[in-house]
């Protein structure tokens, strides 16, 4: 993909539109004396915001969507606040996403419940030292528990109910100051990419719930069991169709984000066969896959 931009920049094809790649060659070649971007720090860059951050996020929305679908109650509450702030005659953009606290609060709550990297990434002290009364020896491997402490009966009231309610008093963070809540970590390795993560994941959900109701197919159960490994997964991807709710139709054809019509071929190329064989070809305009959807959504957005 560098080869290839350098390839094109040099032709001088491509210089109107300036992508992220392309902001960073050109830092590159400025070569600033004090602070260089080498090529190898520049691959370094992008590495952490693909392998870090498209999966993370990814699984982050599905779990969103397969808790709201959960809870119809949520959902007629984020489209009304989605509705007063965006209109049904508008897409969102990204400018409305600081004026979605109900949003916000829903995000909160995902992250609370199903944290995207539930024992966080390996820590290891360099000297050692005592944490709660315990000794932890110089050198050793720990992982910390994020997801059973977000879920202590003694923090948090009926910690397995999905109760974004929770979050709306702005009273938790997730800094990484509060030793109670802190799904993106805490201290000098807390995650990176908190801003970014941020604002994917408000600017997909916004997105999706704001253009669609959403409903399972037909004789189809809502399953939310959690699949653990470095990163907390759905045990079964979801599955969802999506039933536009705007006032006009040609609002999709003009999502910057969703660019439905674009992805559409290559969405139905990723289908598995025994799903796709639920559905006739007449139908298929009416179908997407959610969880195929938002992975590749999120990945639009990290590589736009
Ligand atoms: C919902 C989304 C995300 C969640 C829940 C999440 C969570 C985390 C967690 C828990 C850590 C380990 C922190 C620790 O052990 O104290 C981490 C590290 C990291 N994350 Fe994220 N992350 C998300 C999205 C992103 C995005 C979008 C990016 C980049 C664009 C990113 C880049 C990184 C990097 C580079 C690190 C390593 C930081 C270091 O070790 O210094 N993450 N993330």
């Amino acid at each position: 993909m560098i080869d290839q931009r350098q390839k094109l920049d040099r032709n001088g094809v491509g210089q109107e539109s300036k992508d992220v790649l392309q902001v960073l060659l050109k830092l590159k070649d400025e070569a600033d004396a004090k602070m260089p971007l080498t090529m190898i720090k520049l691959k370094a860059l992008l590495m952490d915001m693909v392998v870090g951050g498209t999966g993370s996020t990814a699984n982050t929305v599905e779990f969103a969507i397969a808790e709201i679908m959960h809870k119809p109650d949520v959902l007629r509450k984020l489209q009304l606040e989605l509705d007063i702030v965006v209109g049904k005659d508008n897409i969102v953009e990204e400018s409305h996403i600081q004026q979605l606290p109900y949003l916000y609060a829903v995000m909160k709550e995902v992250l609370r419940i199903h944290p995207a990297i539930p024992l966080l990434v390996p820590h290891c002290p360099s000297e050692t030292c005592s944490v709660g009364g315990y000794v932890v020896p110089k050198g050793s491997c720990v992982f910390i528990n994020v997801w059973a402490i977000q879920r202590d009966a003694s923090i948090w009231k009926n910690p397995t109910e999905f109760r974004p309610e929770r979050f709306l008093d702005n009273k938790w963070d997730y800094s990484g100051n509060d030793l109670n809540y802190f799904p993106f970590g805490s201290g000098r390795r807390i995650c990176a990419g908190i801003a970014m993560a941020e604002r994917m994941f408000m600017y997909s959900l916004a997105s999706l719930i704001h253009s669609f109701d959403w409903k399972l197919l037909e004789g189809e159960t809502l399953d939310l069991t959690e699949k653990f490994g470095i990163a907390l997964k759905k045990k079964m991807p979801l599955v969802a169709i999506p039933i536009p709710r705007l006032s006009n139709p040609t609002l999709y054809e003009s999502c910057s984000i969703c660019r439905f019509s674009l992805l559409y071929d290559e969405l139905w190329k990723w289908v598995p066969f025994e799903i796709d064989s639920k559905l006739s070809i007449s139908k298929r305009n009416h179908y997407l896959l959610s969880s195929l959807l938002v992975k590749v959504l999120s990945k639009t957005i990290v590589m736009c």
